[in-house]
């Protein structure tokens, strides 16, 4: 993983968003993800859409909503789309076969609702958050409160080791009102498996393995923008 400071990284992430923006078309659908990187794209399609681009979107979450409603991108109901025609968003880490770790933001759950509608899921990134292997990022996983203490356990006889997220020393609670789990374990050697293993955890909402729902990943590094499909 390289290491970069903040301006070189929002650079990196700015030209990432840009690229990605470009695929956009009038009429589309576009679901927004969360985050620091997609905050670039959001921001840029609000200067498309003032200037005439006609699209509606689908928030990942409270605060994407906020931005892109203050930036006039009209927004229509997540829960009421059957498909979306391109999604933006960001990823924690990702490896060339495009599995990604997803949900340091929290918003894990609603970026995969829209990434498994979209005909066009990209993720965004800086060149930090590309590994040979998903797993130094721990794995968010959102729980149902009152199934906690079931899922922590079983995570830990997974072999992962979970700690319940807090920011600021408050318990950290999704937009959905859950609780997230961030779960180590160790350099993941088939993330496919695990993803599958923890989709069967009664009680656990969503986790942020996310296999097979990315269409492209757009890195930039340095000047270079890099597309991995
Ligand atoms: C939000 O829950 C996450 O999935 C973000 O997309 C991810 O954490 C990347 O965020 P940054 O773009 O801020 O690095």
């Amino acid at each position: 993983m390289a290491t970069l400071d903040k301006t070189q990284q929002d650079a990196e992430k700015l030209a990432a968003a840009l690229a990605a923006v470009k695929f956009v078309k009038d009429g589309d659908i576009v679901g927004l993800g969360t985050g620091s990187t997609t905050t670039f794209a959001i921001k840029e399609l609000g200067k498309r859409v003032k200037e005439g681009l006609n699209i509606k979107a689908a928030a990942s979450s409270i605060r994407t909503e906020e931005l892109a409603k203050s930036l006039g991108i009209k927004i229509l109901d997540l829960g009421r789309l059957s498909k979306i025609d391109i999604s933006i968003d960001g990823a924690d880490e990702f490896t060339e076969s495009l599995d990604l770790i997803k949900g340091g933001g929290g918003a894990l759950f609603r970026e995969k609702i829209i990434a498994s509608l979209s005909k066009n899921a990209i993720i965004i990134t800086d060149a930090s958050k590309k590994v040979k292997k998903l797993g130094a990022f721990t794995v968010p996983v959102e729980v149902i409160p009152l199934a906690y203490q079931y899922v922590f356990d079983q995570i830990n006889q997974f072999g992962g080791k979970g700690i319940l997220r807090s920011v600021d020393n408050k318990t950290f609670i999704t937009d959905n009102g859950n609780l997230i789990i961030d779960a180590d374990f160790g350099l993941i050697d088939d993330p496919a498996k695990l993803s599958v293993k923890l989709n069967q955890i009664n009680g656990l909402l969503a986790h942020g393995l996310f296999i097979n729902i990315t269409s492209k990943v757009i890195m930039s590094e340095g000047t270079n923008i890099i597309i991995f499909e």
